[in-house]
């Protein structure tokens, strides 16, 4: 017998035209919910069906309803676990309910402490920028101010791009092809994904999208391009406000740029008084192995917006932080009303203070990125034909797929046996895995096996016989 959740999204075949197999995996579920055996308790569940917005996307590939959740662990209504390998795409690095951030959270609650502040001073910001300034900012050798903004991440790029035009009095921006920096409409016109610009029904102007590194291929040398047409007066290309760029590009497919780039990219920005805007929404606060993504390459960015996991616990936070000379803002000309949220500040500075403190917690990301990285990379190497490359840095890592529609029933597959990872890429042809940082070598494992299940019940066979090398964990405290 069904239960009440496989009930509401089992497809209903009768009644349906289209086979499940003929619908995009976004599709799935919510359009064709079964009809079968009202109870009370899927009458109550349809209302998601007839009263969310169909603008919903991740509820489509993973249909059920969450109820729980633990570090890298979800159970759904049933009880039945999953496997985070999405994380809030990025969003719980720190992992669901961490209990170090989650005690701090608590007790600063229960003493009636500031909520809502508007762009206040509270003692909860301060700690917060102090953590900053002292763990993260000044060991590193930079010196910003930090601008809380809305808290989406849209909107600290929308506060970046602004703060840039209006200090070099320019209007054009220089974005990189396959680039993701939200759906806001200034984040959008530096955004390349063709069905969300086509989302904002208007022109999306004053941005020139240039190849990313490796865009045609590792000898093309994307930055001399780049270059001579900064150079020629009739290129056609003005001088830019701003180069925005992601230095592993999340939605894009993972494509990683190389460190000599970054540097060859940072000197051409400053050979030519261009801020450099590096958005570490998705790749900031430890996802690639270091706290900034840029850290490998010793550059230092004009401007670098942070959101998804800065709060560690999954809490809306976003920041510009920004060269102090290009702090050029009025008071009040770029605001929100949720600027600046207490509990993120509180459970941020927890995190800063036990992630940041010290240099332990980056040699355990190097250990899993490295454990991670082989068995993956073992993974391409069994189903060569199927598998193109791993892809990506640190933990934002995954496999290209030859087919997307592979990927897309890889994706699938793996849930249905408990494991929550998503795609990306301009086709989705890239399985990607974003396990939280704190997941233990054990749930790295086990979400790799089922992954590796998966391709073997795909692509049939075992493949070829390929070991992968092993990694001792380092225990952090
Ligand atoms: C690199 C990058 N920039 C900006 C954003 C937009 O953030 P938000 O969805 O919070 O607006 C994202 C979201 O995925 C992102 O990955």
């Amino acid at each position: 017998m069904l239960t009440a959740q496989e009930n509401y999204f089992a497809f209903d075949d009768a009644d349906q035209s289209r086979s499940e197999s003929d619908l995009h995996p976004y599709e799935c579920g919510f359009s064709t919910l079964a009809r079968r055996g009202a109870s009370q308790d899927v009458v109550d569940n349809q209302v998601f069906e007839q009263f969310e917005s169909k603008v919903q996307s991740y509820a489509r590939a993973f249909p059920r309803i969450f109820d729980r959740a633990v570090g890298a662990e979800l159970w759904d209504v049933d009880g039945r676990r999953y496997l985070d390998f999405l994380a809030g795409a990025g969003s719980l690095n720190y992992g669901h309910n961490n209990p170090v951030l989650k005690e701090k959270l608590v007790d600063y609650i229960q003493q009636d402490a500031v909520t809502h502040s508007l762009d206040l001073h509270t003692s909860a910001k301060q700690r917060f920028i102090e953590a900053m300034r002292d763990i993260i900012l000044a060991p590193r050798g930079l010196d910003y101010v930090m601008q809380f903004t809305g808290p989406t991440g849209a909107n600290a790029v929308e506060a970046a791009l602004k703060i840039a035009r209006k200090v070099t009095g320019r209007s054009n921006v220089i974005s990189f092809t396959n680039g993701f920096h939200g759906v806001s409409m200034g984040a959008l016109a530096v955004t390349g994904n063709e069905t969300l610009r086509r989302a904002a029904g208007v022109p999306l102007h004053n941005t020139t999208p240039m190849p990313y590194d490796g865009y045609f291929g590792d000898d093309v040398d994307t930055i001399a391009y780049l270059e001579q047409m900064l150079d020629d007066p009739s290129s056609g290309v003005d001088l830019p406000a701003a180069v925005i760029l992601e230095v592993v590009q999340g939605e894009g497919g993972l494509n990683t740029a190389r460190i000599d780039w970054l540097r060859r990219l940072e000197a051409l920005c400053r050979l030519k008084d261009i801020p450099l805007i590096v958005d570490d929404i998705q790749a900031g606060c430890g996802r690639t192995g270091t706290f900034f993504s840029f850290e490998p390459a010793g550059i230092k960015p004009d401007i670098v917006t942070l959101s998804k996991s800065l709060s560690g616990y999954g809490l809306p936070f976003s920041v510009v932080l920004i060269r102090r000379e290009l702090d050029q803002w009025k008071p009040g000309e770029h605001n929100g009303t949720f600027r600046g949220n207490n509990l993120a500040f509180v459970t941020a500075a927890a995190m800063l203070e036990h992630y940041w403190r010290d240099g332990r917690f980056e040699q355990e990301l190097n250990a899993k990125s490295r454990h991670l990285r082989g068995r993956l990379q073992a993974m391409v190497d069994r189903f060569p034909s199927e598998l193109v490359d791993v892809r990506g840095r640190g933990l934002m890592i995954g496999i290209r797929f030859a087919d997307p529609a592979a990927a897309a029933s890889a994706s699938k597959l793996a849930f249905e046996q408990g494991l929550i990872i998503e795609r990306c890429g301009p086709k989705d042809e890239v399985v990607k895995c974003m396990m939280p940082l704190t997941a233990s070598f054990a749930e790295l494992d086990e979400g790799l096996d089922i992954l590796e299940r998966v391709f073997e019940a795909q692509f049939g066979g075992h493949g070829r016989a390929v070991g992968y090398p092993d990694f001792s964990p380092v225990a952090v405290a």
